[in-house]
């Protein structure tokens, strides 16, 4: 990721956020630098999930900002959120289970910009080479592992 601005490539600041009149997150601040790896820990129904959720547009923010390489994403819609850069790669995979590895890869890419189909599926082949081996099968007759390493890929392309 290019970053064009000098300030943090992920700023969450003062943001509540939560399912329609449900509020679960309340305040909630955090900058992700370049190159940086950030960890969210917490117990279940802690707001783990709602926060990515917000990020990725799923969930609705009621206050506060997000802002990515120095952009306001706040309330964008998730089609618009992942065109800028940002993929949630989701909590119980949510593959298409009905699809052929390959299919799942294609569904992933439709209306990107940048990097072609093949580069990025090539990438993904090199990281999990499963993947390949499997290309042309069901992603339901996958194991649970090789499903997790389709969620990864399928971010990857998007
Ligand atoms: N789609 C939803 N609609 C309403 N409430 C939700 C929804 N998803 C999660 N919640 C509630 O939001 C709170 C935080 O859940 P979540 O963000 O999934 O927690 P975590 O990922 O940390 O386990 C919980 O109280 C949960 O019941
Ligand atoms: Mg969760």
């Amino acid at each position: 990721m290019t970053s064009t601005t000098s300030g943090p490539l992920l700023r969450i600041a003062g943001l509540s956020s939560g399912y329609g009149r449900v509020g679960v997150l309340e305040g909630i601040s955090i900058d992700v630098d370049p190159h940086e790896i950030v960890v969210i820990l917490g117990p279940n129904g802690a707001g783990k999930t709602t926060l990515l959720n917000s990020v990725s547009g799923v969930a609705r923010p009621t206050a506060g900002s997000i802002a990515f390489e120095g952009r306001d994403i706040t309330g964008m819609r998730p089609e618009q959120v992942v065109r800028l850069g940002i993929t949630h790669c989701p909590e119980g995979r949510q593959i298409f289970q009905r699809l052929t590895v390959e299919e799942n890869l294609v569904a992933a890419h439709i209306g990107r910009g940048g990097k072609s189909f093949e580069a990025l599926r090539a990438e993904v082949f090199e990281l999990f080479p499963v993947l390949k081996e499997r290309r042309n099968g069901m992603a339901s007759r996958m194991s649970g592992g090789q499903q997790q390493m389709l969620a990864i890929g399928r971010a990857l392309m998007a």
